[in-house]
């Protein structure tokens, strides 16, 4: 079942009803202030870090789902409704939401009257804007009221929801004319303040939640808004909020335009006082000065839209598959951009004071976004790599506020050191930046510890080499990529964290994984190598790459599969072998072996690919492991923890389908690495929406197993590398553009059911007009370039502002 439908021509997913799933959500921002909004108007903002900057307050697992927002209470002769549908879900006679890029106009209409709201956050500005437009479309002159409402937040969203013997006595707001100042803590050592401003005389204000709501009220009947009648209070202590209060007439057919402005400033310390007492407002009122007039809110919201048409048009396809169109060239990108400005921290199930900026999830998600926002990924990349310690181990994570490593985390995940080098390769493959090897970046963030980034890449490659276990396989360390296997924990008590309470320290517990990653990333390495004329090193790092695959076949294989693991005990982890109850088969080293190339010579990597059909796929994608594990396993972690059929275990992990779908397309099957696609590509799940709960315009990392009770039912929406790497597998393997060192390589490999397409990539300056017929899915093309044949799959670089027209039968 469909609750809206895709409008492609404005890049738009348009909810037609307020029922949806699950509450469906959208982002603002593009640098430093963002803003979460919900298809019903729920969500909150924050400026650069949602746990210590959040501007508006949200709960989260709230009763009801998705209360708390910036809303708009009307008032239309006793009527008192939201437009948003929540809070106060009175049957609206229309409603539709238009989530955009970057924006979210949201439209309800009762009793005559029409009420749109447009959220946006307006580039170079650290606010938001709401645009309220009112419609008077009954034949009967109007007298109405409208009310804004929001909820501040006390900066620290930690604190905020838990400290309240401190922040029931903190707050503080200042009121002057329709501008209301959130100022709690700019007394002492904050320099910040937040204001909601409207552009338009007010009849009245509250800035104290009790009396506008009620104290045994709720958002749904707020005392104010019902009554009809502002109250003019002002908060001390307790909860601060801002509603404006607006008497507003209409004769039939009349409109009328309000905008409101959030905004967030920061003023110098010398700078704080207007007077003592009184904050400094003049920042304040310059932004508010942006947006007085509509004509300014319009000529903003047309920059967004060129800035999103800049950078959506570095990569687009034309075919006759609009789902297909609406993944690569609108949807699968701009979720990538939101992990890139997100990472983990928000979503509607991440609650923005969790975790940081991961290494490994980072590295990954700049796969995404790369050919986006190239000078942005050259500052990520200095970033996450300063975090690298001398020994080539890294933090796990770090706090993109202070770009510090996490120590309640610490190190010792063995699989992300080589992520970096992944990460650095795509940087330099996009943008020929070979100079960003030459970097002298810090260890652990100490400027007195400094090497080259290109020394960084050498130690992230030799700590695996310098960390294999008694099959010369690598050492898994806390764990891999699967965050929940945890070979070396053996954690009995609760609370205790499955990662970090690592009590045995045997240097036994191998990840076949990490190897297959060793195969698949280590010649990446090698590659730089060479272009720094190391060629001694280059070959050194391709022995261990052989010594590597070797290993594998030798002791990572299991007959029909690749084994996951050797737990501490040197037991297989995957393998027929185990017994009843536990997982014989898991999903990541059939991907990340066969996409490394391991095994397709010798018959192996066909076997794999054969085994995960057989076990593992299922109607809505590809489970982790099978069969799931159906107890708590103390010598294998986290894993064992889940349910069957949820998460790691056994759920459907949308990050490492595109992996399988990668090694299809390696041994020529595109049409299964299709098939695979069009699984768990939201676009394609837009008709069983009742089943997938979540947006169906965004990816979300786990969709359950078939273990599970509700088999097809996604969570954890938006915030995943699930993004970048179903971009990477379509874009660049499927669809088959990607750049490579030498070269755009085109080698598309998805077979007959998308026979043509025309794929438009912007690369290193120079326009490519790519031309696909594809009668097969076997993985070769022959290319004509500018009308000449050329040999082989790579067309190598045009000058920067030339086009290049490609023509190529792919079979
Ligand atoms: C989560 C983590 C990621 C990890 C994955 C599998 O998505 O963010 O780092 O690889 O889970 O455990
Ligand atoms: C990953 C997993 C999650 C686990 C966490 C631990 O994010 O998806 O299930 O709890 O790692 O760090």
């Amino acid at each position: 079942m469909r609750f809206g439908h895709f409008d492609d021509q404005r890049k738009e997913y348009v909810i037609t009803t307020p029922k949806t799933p699950y509450p469906w959500l959208n982002y603002l921002g593009n640098e430093q202030f963002f803003g979460l909004v919900s298809h019903q108007g729920g969500g909150y903002c924050f400026y650069r870090d949602a746990r210590l900057r959040r501007l508006t307050r949200y709960r989260y697992n709230n009763v009801p789902t998705d209360s708390g927002g910036r809303y708009f209470y009307l008032n239309d002769g006793g009527d008192t409704w939201t437009p948003t549908f929540m809070p106060m879900k009175k049957e609206l006679d229309f409603y539709e939401c238009r989530h955009g890029l970057g924006y979210t106009q949201i439209t309800g209409s009762r009793g005559g009257l029409r009420a749109e709201v447009l959220f946006f956050v307006p580039l170079g500005h650290t606010a938001e804007v709401h645009r309220v437009k009112l419609k008077n479309e009954s034949g009967a002159k109007k007298s109405l009221k409208l009310f804004s409402f929001l909820e501040f937040c006390l900066w620290n969203a930690h604190d905020d929801a838990t400290n309240f013997q401190r922040n029931f006595s903190t707050g503080e707001v200042e009121v002057e004319g329709s501008t209301i100042y959130h100022k709690t803590e700019y007394r002492e050592r904050r320099d910040h303040y937040a204001f909601y401003h409207v552009n338009a005389p007010v009849s009245g204000f509250d800035t104290d939640r009790e009396s506008f709501i009620g104290l045994y009220n709720g958002f749904g009947d707020p005392d104010v808004p019902c009554e009809g009648k502002s109250k003019n209070t002002v908060a001390s202590g307790w909860s601060p909020i801002a509603s404006h209060g607006l008497e507003v007439d209409l004769e039939p057919g009349e409109e009328k335009t309000f905008v409101f402005v959030l905004g967030y400033v920061e003023n110098p310390r010398e700078e704080k006082w207007e007077r003592p007492g009184v904050i400094n407002k003049r920042r304040a009122r310059d932004l508010i000065g942006r947006f007085e007039r509509t004509e300014q809110v319009s000529a903003a919201l047309a920059d967004l839209a060129a800035h999103w048409e800049r950078l959506l048009s570095n990569y687009s396809i034309e075919s006759k598959d609009e789902k297909l169109n609406r993944m690569v060239n609108i949807w699968n990108p701009y979720q990538c951009m939101v992990t890139f400005n997100m990472s983990r921290s928000a979503s509607l199930f991440e609650s923005g004071i969790g975790r940081g900026m991961g290494f490994r999830d980072s590295n990954q998600d700049l796969l995404g976004f790369v050919h986006l926002v190239p000078e942005r990924a050259r500052e990520r990349i200095i970033d996450i790599a300063s975090t690298q310690f001398a020994d080539g181990s890294a933090y796990h994570q770090y706090q993109p506020l202070t770009k510090r490593g996490n120590n309640d985390v610490g190190s010792g995940f063995n699989d992300d050191p080589l992520w970096l080098i992944l990460g650095v390769a795509a940087y330099i493959k996009e943008t020929g930046d070979y100079g960003i090897l030459s970097e002298l970046v810090p260890f652990d963030n100490d400027p007195k510890n400094v090497a080259t980034l290109f020394d960084h890449l050498k130690r992230s490659f030799d700590h695996v080499s310098n960390n294999l276990g008694p099959h010369g396989l690598p050492l898994i360390g806390r764990a891999d990529w699967n965050d929940c296997l945890n070979l070396n924990c053996f954690s009995e008590t609760p609370d205790e964290s499955f990662q970090t309470t690592g009590n045995r320290t045997g240097r036994t517990a191998e990840s076949v994984f990490i190897a297959g990653m060793f195969v698949h990333i280590g010649p990446e390495y090698a590659k730089i190598a060479e272009y720094r004329g190391l060629s001694d090193e280059a070959a050194r790092a391709r022995g261990e790459i052989e010594k590597m695959e070797k290993a594998v076949l030798e002791h990572g294989w299991d007959g029909e599969w690749f084994l996951r693991a050797y737990d501490f005990f040197g037991n297989k982890v995957g393998s027929k072998s185990c017994k009843e109850g536990e997982s014989q088969i898991l999903i990541e080293p059939q991907g990340y072996c066969v996409m490394a190339g391991i095994g397709v010579r010798t018959g192996e990597a066909l076997k794999a690919l054969d085994s995960v059909k057989e076990r593992l796929d299922t109607r809505y994608g590809i489970v982790l492991n099978n069969p799931p594990y159906r107890e708590y396993h103390v010598e294998l972690g986290e894993i064992s923890s889940y349910p069957p059929g949820y998460k790691e275990n056994a759920g459907i992990f949308c990050h490492n389908n595109p992996w399988v779908m990668i090694a299809e397309t390696v041994v020529g099957r595109g049409e299964r690495a299709f098939e695979y696609y069009k699984k768990i590509a939201p676009a394609y799940l837009e008709d069983i929406s009742e089943i997938h709960r979540t947006e169906p315009y965004v990816y979300s990392q786990m969709i359950a197993g078939k273990d599970a009770a509700r088999h097809g039912e996604a969570k954890n929406s938006w915030l995943t590398g699930t993004a970048a790497w179903n971009f990477v597998a379509i874009s660049q393997h499927l669809l088959g553009v990607r750049p490579e060192w030498d070269g755009l390589c085109v080698q598309p490999c998805i077979g007959k059911d998308v026979p043509e397409f025309t794929i438009t990539r912007k690369c290193r300056g120079a326009t490519y007009r790519i031309h696909v017929r594809s009668s097969g899915g076997k993985g070769v093309a022959k290319l004509t370039v500018d009308g000449q044949p050329i040999t082989g799959h790579v067309v190598p670089y045009a000058r920067a502002g030339s086009v290049v027209e490609i023509e190529c039968e792919a079979s």
